[in-house]
């Protein structure tokens, strides 16, 4: 049987909750999903893993860097979510798939149009050049400040995203 994996990289949280609720919404037919965070994620995807769902925050207009990340933890209340590596270094590391699995990417920002800048389009970018077949449009979920909230709606959105990826997906 095979499975859907969602990683995901958070600072203060926001990421992490779209990521549960991306993971419920995949796992309503009875299909297997894990949802980990980043520095949990595998190196090599394993081998029953059809669907790959990629989610981290856009920093600076595109993944985070050591350098914004830092910057993350001096205005963080408390612990960074993801305290090790990010997306952005994960997908360096990840081997090119050699079979057919699908991908898809989401991020969470503040603000709307280009001048924001979307990590997930740069996800779904590596996606695609670790020859990840159907790489779908990436998808941007809004919070209303550097630390959050989510604004209102958002896991709705998340959770009705995902029933349109389940869908559309072998797994
Ligand atoms: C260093 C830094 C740079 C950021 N740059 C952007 C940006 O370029 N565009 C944007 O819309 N949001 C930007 N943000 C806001 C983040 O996208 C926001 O903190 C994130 O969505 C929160 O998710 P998280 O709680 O999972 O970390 C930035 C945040 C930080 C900390």
């Amino acid at each position: 049987m095979t499975r859907a994996l969602v990683v995901y990289e958070s600072m203060f949280g926001n990421t992490r909750v779209i990521a549960e609720a991306v993971g419920a919404a995949l796992a309503e037919g009875g299909l297997r999903v894990d949802v980990v965070e980043v520095g949990s994620a595998p190196d090599v995807l394993p081998a029953d893993v059809a669907l790959l769902v990629v989610g981290a925050p856009t920093h600076t207009f595109s993944l985070s860097r050591p350098s914004t990340r830092r910057l993350a933890a001096d205005q963080a209340a408390g612990d960074l979510v993801s305290r090790g590596r990010g997306v952005r270094e994960w997908l360096a590391a990840l081997r090119p798939v050699v079979r057919p699995v699908a991908a898809r990417a989401f991020d969470t920002r503040m603000g709307t149009g280009w001048f924001t800048g979307s990590a997930a389009k740069m996800i779904t970018k590596r996606l695609g050049r670790l020859h990840f077949d159907d790489v779908g449009a990436p998808r941007s979920f809004y919070v209303a400040g550097t630390c959050g909230p989510l604004l209102e709606g958002e896991l709705d959105r998340a959770a009705d995203w995902a029933r349109t990826v389940r869908a559309a997906s072998p797994a």
